[in-house]
Formats: structure tokens, sequence, C-alpha cells
């Protein structure tokens, strides 16, 4: 379903409908993606990026159905990764011998690391600039933005960024810009992309924004990677990173716990009780990890200024999903948030210290000393737990 966008600019890429898990099952889709491939007409002819390698013959065959393969003068490869490029050495083996592929260095390597194919590579850096005709394109690095091959570029007159992993979502839609799909949809989709993808890189984005914006570009359409295209004010979302990459946290705390026999689970919920009761206007948030899906767990903790993390000891240490979470928020290098580890046990009770020690060791703030109890917690222990999570409460209020 190819479609024009601007003067010279089309979508050529595929929505995927049914995928349901990216990076293998590390982040979830539920509202499927797209992988946009986008193709320049002018006097020289241009396709921006593939797309997924299992629709690699699909792309091809449609780009056919668009284009004479024999007209297309270049290719961009703004990013390694095969939902972007795995439809390259189809496409490749499609057009003329030797036709140049431009990306950054860094591309180079990635892509000759997944294709162990030569191509007619054209490395490009920030600044160079690719005459089409009545057109250039400008280029921009964008390391890390998500990965240190990235690259975006400009397309002047049309007022187009192709922007690559940058400002996408993971939606599937039939309408493909950004003010034609639902709001909240939307936005979730954004920050969940960011949260889970981002955040490590948030002060190098930070710069790149900033640099981004300093080259005074005039912009009239946003066009990412994934999802949809950010044409009514399409700076809006460029507005949202310099918010997300800014240590960002709105008034909410997450209760993150697992449990075996309900113990863990009962303090966890007496201390979301806590904190609701310390401050009615703070958002609370409570999942059993084993049983939420972790990228929307994610999602909500890079939302929240506190997390407090609740497991059983077992075996003197943490119950696999507690584990997990842990080690990919240790990836995520958060910003200004507080947690504390807390938890029920039978025998030797180290898990709300392990917890403890790893949030400190990921940045966090240690919030005072949280709840542990032995055997199953009493009313005691419960009141415990909701006057633990009232003071936290008072403090997330300062
Ligand atoms: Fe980094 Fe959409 O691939």
């Amino acid at each position: 379903m190819a479609f024009g966008i601007s003067p010279h600019v089309s979508w050529i890429g595929k929505v995927d409908w049914e995928i349901r898990a990216f990076h293998g099952e590390e982040f979830s889709t539920h509202r499927g993606s797209t992988y946009n491939s986008y193709l320049i007409r002018d006097g020289k002819n241009v396709v921006v990026d593939t797309v997924w390698t299992p629709f690699a013959g699909e792309f091809v065959r449609n780009l056919a159905r668009e284009i004479p393969l024999e007209s297309i003068d270049a290719v961009i490869a703004n990013h390694g990764e095969a939902d972007h490029s795995g439809g390259l050495p189809e496409l490749m083996r499609a057009l003329r011998p030797q036709t140049p592929v431009y990306c950054t260095a860094n591309a180079v390597k990635s892509l000759k690391g997944h294709y162990h194919a030569d191509w007619n590579f054209q490395v490009v850096k920030t600044g160079d600039r690719l005459n089409l005709g009545s057109r250039e394109l400008v280029f921009v690095e964008m390391p890390m933005l998500h990965w240190p091959d990235s690259l975006a570029e400009y397309l002047t007159g049309d007022k187009v960024l192709l922007s690559n992993d940058a400002f996408g979502q993971h939606l599937a839609s039939e309408v493909m810009y950004n003010d034609l799909v639902d709001q909240a949809e939307l936005y979730q989709e954004c920050i969940k992309y960011f949260a889970n993808i981002l955040t490590p890189f948030s002060k190098q984005a930070e710069k790149k924004l900033s640099e981004v914006e300093g080259l005074g570009l005039d912009i009239d359409f946003i066009c990412p990677s994934h999802g949809v295209i950010w044409h009514k004010d399409p700076l809006q979302i460029v507005r949202k990173y310099h918010e997300w990459a800014a240590a960002y946290r709105e008034h909410q705390a997450t209760v993150a716990y697992d449990s075996m026999w309900g113990g863990t689970r009962k303090m966890a919920e007496a201390i979301a009780q806590g904190l609701r009761d310390g401050d009615p206007s703070l958002a609370v948030k409570l999942y059993n990890v084993a049983r939420s899906d972790r990228s929307d767990v994610i999602t909500e903790i890079f939302r929240s200024k506190a997390l407090v993390i609740g497991c059983p000891t077992v075996t003197r240490g943490l119950l696999y999903s507690i584990a997990g979470l842990l080690e990919e928020i240790k990836g995520l290098k958060f910003q200004a948030k507080v947690g504390a580890g807390f938890g029920a046990y039978g025998w030797s009770g180290e898990s709300p210290k392990i917890i403890t020690d790893r949030l400190a060791e990921a940045g966090f703030e240690i919030a005072g000393e949280a709840p542990k109890v032995m055997w199953s917690p009493d009313d005691e222990a419960l009141a415990a737990c909701r006057a633990y999570g009232k003071e936290l409460a008072a403090r997330l209020r300062s």
C-alpha cells in the first residue's frame, strides 16, 4: 500500500499486524508495528531503508510495481538492525550492480557483519549532502539513537526529516499520520519505546536533539522507521523527547513484586495502600512481575518517582522474575528515582538487601529501610508496610 507523503517522497514499507514481540521476545508490541521504507523520486531516485527480513520478497515486488528497479540510483541504509536492513540483500540483488549504499562508517561494520556482503558503500558524515536534482539530502549522524550506526537525513524543499528509529513507535495502523490515530494509544507506544529502548542514551539524545534544532531546519514531516508519520505539529514528538530525556518523572510510584505463597503480595498491597493514604494525588501502580508484561512494567517505572520491589528469599537469592527485572533496570540507567527492596521469608531472608543493593548500583537513591517479614505478615507487620508506604509518599511530595 504505497502512498505519497510529499511531492517527492512516498512510503513503501510494510505494516506488520501480527508481530507481538520485538528483539526476540524482549519487547512487547501489543499493537503490531510497521517497517517504514521511503522512496524519493527526483533527478535521482533513492530508496531509504527496507523492511524486516521475512518481508524482503514482498518489499522488492511491491517496489518494482512503484518504479522500474533499474531507475533506482541509490540506497540509504540508516541503521543495520534487521527490521530495517533485512530487505537489503534481496534489494541489492535486484538493482543495478554497484548501486551505492549511503550509510555511516559504523553501519558499514554492522551491515557487513550481518550480511557479509561487499556492496558499494558510500560513507557519510553529519553535514554531507547528496544532490538529487531539484532537492538535496542533508545527512545527520545519530549515534546511540539508538545504535552507533544510526543515521538520519533531511530532504530540502519537501522539508522531510527521515529519522529512522528516533521518534518511532510500534503501532500498526491503516492510517499513517499522527493526527489520524488514537492519541492515547500513540503516546503510550511512544513513551514505551523511549522507556525501554532509548532511556540509557538520554544524554546523547538530549545533545543530538539540540544539535538538530541548531541546524534550524524547517520541518513539515518527520518520517520515522516505525509507526506513524508526524505531520500535524511534527515537532511535538521532539518536545516530548526533550522531556523524556531529562530525568523524566510523573507523580507516580510503582510497587513491583513476585510472591510464592502470598506473603510478599500482602506486603506489596499494604505498601501500595500506605502510598495512597499518604498522598491521594500520587498515582500508584502495583504489578506481580511474573504475571505482567515486562515492557509495560518498565514503562511505568520510567514514569515513576519511586520503585519498591518485593521478593521472597529463595536459596539465599531472588526469584527469576525479580532478578530479570533488576538486570534490565541496571542497563536502562534510570535517573532521579528512589527505591528499596522488601519481602517475606522463612529461612535466611537476604532478598530485601539484595534488591536494595542492586537498585543502588543501578543509580537509585535508597528510600529508607523497607519492611522485611519472617513467614506470613501479621496485622502488625502489615501496619508497618502501610506506614512505610505513607512515609515514602511524604518524601515524594517534597
Ligand atoms: Fe533499531 Fe527499528 O531497529
